[in-house]
């Protein structure tokens, strides 16, 4: 198929994207470049692009097959995917099933201890305010999104999870937490962005280990190494 790739429409810390020929339609291309703590930190996770790419993928077609509307048309090639052109709700949902990560710093919680039931919780999507945690209320004084859409997103969000985690258990994957990006479409809510190592915690089942992008963020070593695991054991 042949798509002329137009001029970049937006560039991300971790992705570009370009326009195409279709005014509906853009290219999601996946960069190696890595940063944590709101950019504080760099680095390049070589082939990070094309494991995130194959691994949305794969996980796109899981949930559009269980139900869930997502943006994902196609992949292109290894680093590219075509995707439907989203409106960024600009909202960072996080589902957690184990306490790690930001939750067991704000609250001083122990790292491990399973969350039963998963929470939910959302962040304003505002580099320069450093993406702050924020209430449902804060989402309506903000005007980010109409209650009824946030009533959506966190069913929605509770689904993903419903689908991913058993997904994951079955490749001696725990899905520890993970964050989901939605968009507006044509009038309707979509899943957008990605889902991939830099956007969820994975531990593996027998060591507990991380296989994703907290291998980065505390310097554990082996991160390339970790994300092709990811790659094989979720694309075989
Ligand atoms: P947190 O524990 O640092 O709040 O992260 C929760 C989940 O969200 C974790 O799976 C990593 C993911 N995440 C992102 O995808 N982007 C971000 O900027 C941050 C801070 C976390
Ligand atoms: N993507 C985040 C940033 O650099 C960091 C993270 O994923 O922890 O803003």
């Amino acid at each position: 198929m042949t798509l002329m790739k137009g001029s970049m429409l937006y560039e991300g810390k971790a992705k570009k994207i370009f326009e195409t020929v279709d005014p509906d339609r853009v290219i999601q291309y996946f960069k190696d470049d890595a940063t944590a703590f709101n950019a504080q930190k760099k680095g390049t996770i070589v082939e990070k692009g094309v494991v995130n790419n194959k691994v949305s993928e794969k996980l796109f077609r899981l949930l559009d097959a269980g139900g869930v509307p997502t943006h994902f048309i196609e992949r292109l090639n290894d680093r590219e995917m075509l995707t439907k052109k989203v409106r960024i709700v600009p909202i960072e949902v996080v589902v957690r099933n184990i306490i790690a990560g930001s939750l067991a710093k704000r609250l001083g919680l122990k790292e491990g201890e399973a969350i039963a039931p998963p929470i939910v919780e959302f962040y304003y999507k505002h580099d320069a305010l450093g993406d702050p945690l924020i209430t449902e209320e804060h989402i309506r004084l903000l005007n980010l999104a109409e209650p009824a859409m946030v009533g959506q997103i966190k069913e929605l969000a509770f689904t993903i999870n419903r689908i991913l985690t058993p997904f994951f258990q079955e490749r001696n994957m725990i899905l520890v937490d993970f964050k989901l990006e939605f968009g507006r479409h044509k009038g309707r809510l979509i899943l957008a962005d990605e889902i991939s190592p830099d956007t969820c915690r994975f531990w593996d089942q027998k060591t507990k280990e991380s296989m994703d992008k907290d291998r980065f963020r505390k310097d554990l070593g082996k991160i390339e190494e970790a994300y092709q695991e990811v790659l094989k054991r979720v694309c075989g």
